[in-house]
């Protein structure tokens, strides 16, 4: 536990989807990483639930298996996940049926009593996600949206991704959720937002005179953000089908990061002022024209001595999907800061390399003195890997010893792993705690979400009339399409 971190209040942690993937691989060792570094209340229970019947004892026993399976890097010691087990509970009904809710209002009342909690209560929905509008509509209908005393607990709900498929759906679940929750109880989780590295944009930033100072369109050329896989859809092609990475990556976890990268300083660290802020941001996004995207899906493909299927012929996917694996992408932001800077967004699946990261190439020099070899115009970048192992590049040229006045682009590193000594927690970790503790700074709000979907719903509805018109293919384990690099070439 941090020593300036508070621990949160009593309460009882609902886990909607509690048999399913995103339950036994994050979820739960999540919260047992939280138990264990003690950032967990005293009086706290997890409550799972879903239609699969089990007893309380079958679903500890399944998921203490799964601790050990999916605690990364580290095996857990058995009296501690014997304890924490202790705290986990499960109710097996039928979420789909608002009748069925008295069984959950029982539960619940059963367990504070036990546990002694407060009326306070998280509800986590980690079902499929057409179901998020019922299970709130039924929470409402059934009187556990609120405390039983007004004054006296309170009520939360975190919405997985994705939120709704298109703006008019995303829209819909809004109001639904709006209507029965309060805007500050809903927490749409980004799990890209818990990550260090993307809150340290933040800091980078704005403790950093340095390099808040080069910070705009003076000094910067241009500004890219990777979000690339080497896995293909693995086992969840059917849900692919329904998303792609437009839907999939795009609008939500490298939008926000772009937010992140682009955002004014707010006046202060406060939830509503940083979201005010990533809304400014969206706001001000000159509006997509069909040329700004390249939409890719892999065919197979061979890395090293392994083939690798194509998307078409993977389980869940039609024959002839014209799903995209692959969005290559340009956009600007019409604001002072940022006027005729691109931005650009690459992220694909069946990729040579995994890569989260992100790239703002700076200006060159006004007039070049040395010759010498850059791999971009300038030699100055700057370099955030988001993804593990974390870490923070700068580049810039310097003479190569020995040669006339000659520049070569070199790197200063810092690898967040140097920093020994110091937990640093998974975003579902940290994300957990903050919505516990009530901070929704880095989840998504309302006018953010649905700013993000207006600026793509219109590329979305445009290949929804031609689907298989400008979709591009690339063998599984490159770079992408080659079409990708058309971005570069042409202006607006
Ligand atoms: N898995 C991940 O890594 C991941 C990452 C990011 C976001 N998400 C999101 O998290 C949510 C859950 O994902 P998941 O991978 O855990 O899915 P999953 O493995 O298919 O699990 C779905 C869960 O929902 C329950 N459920 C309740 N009502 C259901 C219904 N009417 N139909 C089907 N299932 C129902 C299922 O249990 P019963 O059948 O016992 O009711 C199961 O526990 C999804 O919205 C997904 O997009 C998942």
């Amino acid at each position: 536990m941090k020593e300036n971190m508070t621990k949160p209040a009593g309460q009882i942690l609902v886990i909607f989807g509690a048999s399913g993937d995103l339950t036994k691989r994050k979820l739960l060792p999540s919260l047992f990483e939280l138990f264990d570094r003690e950032a967990l209340p005293e009086h706290f229970v997890i409550l799972g639930v879903a239609r699969t019947p089990y007893s309380d004892e079958e679903f500890r026993l399944q998921q203490r298996e799964n601790l050990f399976l999916f605690l990364k890097g580290k095996r857990p010691e058995e009296q501690r996940v014997d304890a924490f087990l202790k705290k986990v509970y499960y109710l097996g009904f039928n979420s789909d049926e608002a009748g069925e809710y008295h069984y959950l209002a029982e539960k619940l009342q059963a367990l504070r009593s036990a546990h002694d909690v407060p009326d306070q209560v998280i509800f986590y929905l980690a079902t499929p996600p057409q179901k998020y509008g019922l299970i709130a509509e039924a929470l409402g209908k059934s009187k556990l949206n609120k405390p039983q005393q007004k004054q006296e607990g309170w009520r939360r709900i975190i919405v997985e991704k994705p939120f709704g498929s298109s703006l008019e759906t995303a829209q819909a679940l809004n109001r639904k959720l709006c209507s029965i929750f309060d805007e500050e109880d809903i927490y749409r989780i980004d799990h890209f937002l818990g990550k260090e590295t993307v809150q340290n944009i933040l800091v980078l930033r704005f403790a950093n005179q340095i390099f808040e100072s080069l910070w705009n369109r003076n000094y910067i050329d241009s500004v890219e953000i990777y979000a690339a896989e080497k896995l293909g859809v693995e086992n969840r092609g059917k849900y692919y089908e329904g998303a792609g990475a437009l839907r999939d990556m795009i609008q939500n976890h490298l939008m926000q990061l772009m937010g992140f990268v682009a955002m004014e300083a707010p006046s202060s660290f406060e939830a509503n002022l940083m979201r005010d802020e990533v809304a400014k941001v969206f706001r001000a996004l000159h509006p997509l024209s069909l040329n700004d995207v390249i939409r890719g899906q892999y065919v197979a493909g061979s890395v090293g001595n392994e083939w690798l299927p194509g998307y078409r012929e993977e389980k869940g996917v039609a024959p002839d999907s014209t799903t995209e694996t692959y969005i290559a992408m340009r956009f600007f932001i019409d604001n002072w800061r940022w006027g005729g800077v691109p931005f650009y967004f690459y992220t694909g699946k069946r990729l040579r390399e995994s890569r989260s990261e992100i790239i703002i190439h700076f200006k060159n020099v006004p007039h070049r003195l040395f010759n010498g070899i850059c791999p971009h115009a300038s030699c100055n970048e700057l370099i955030l890997k988001v993804d593990a192992p974390e870490s923070i590049s700068l580049k810039f040229g310097l003479k190569i010893p020995g040669s006339f006045f000659e520049v070569k682009q070199v790197s200063m590193n810092f690898a967040y792993d140097s920093l020994c000594n110091t937990y640093i927690a998974n975003a579902y970790e940290r994300l957990l705690l903050d919505a516990m503790q009530g901070d929704s700074t880095l989840y998504t709000r309302t006018d953010a979400l649905e700013l993000s979907w207006r600026f793509i719903d219109p590329i979305l509805k445009e290949w929804a009339k031609e689907p298989s018109k400008g979709l591009v293919f690339y063998p599984a384990g490159s770079d992408g399409p080659e079409e990708r690099k058309w971005l570069l070439h042409y202006s607006l």
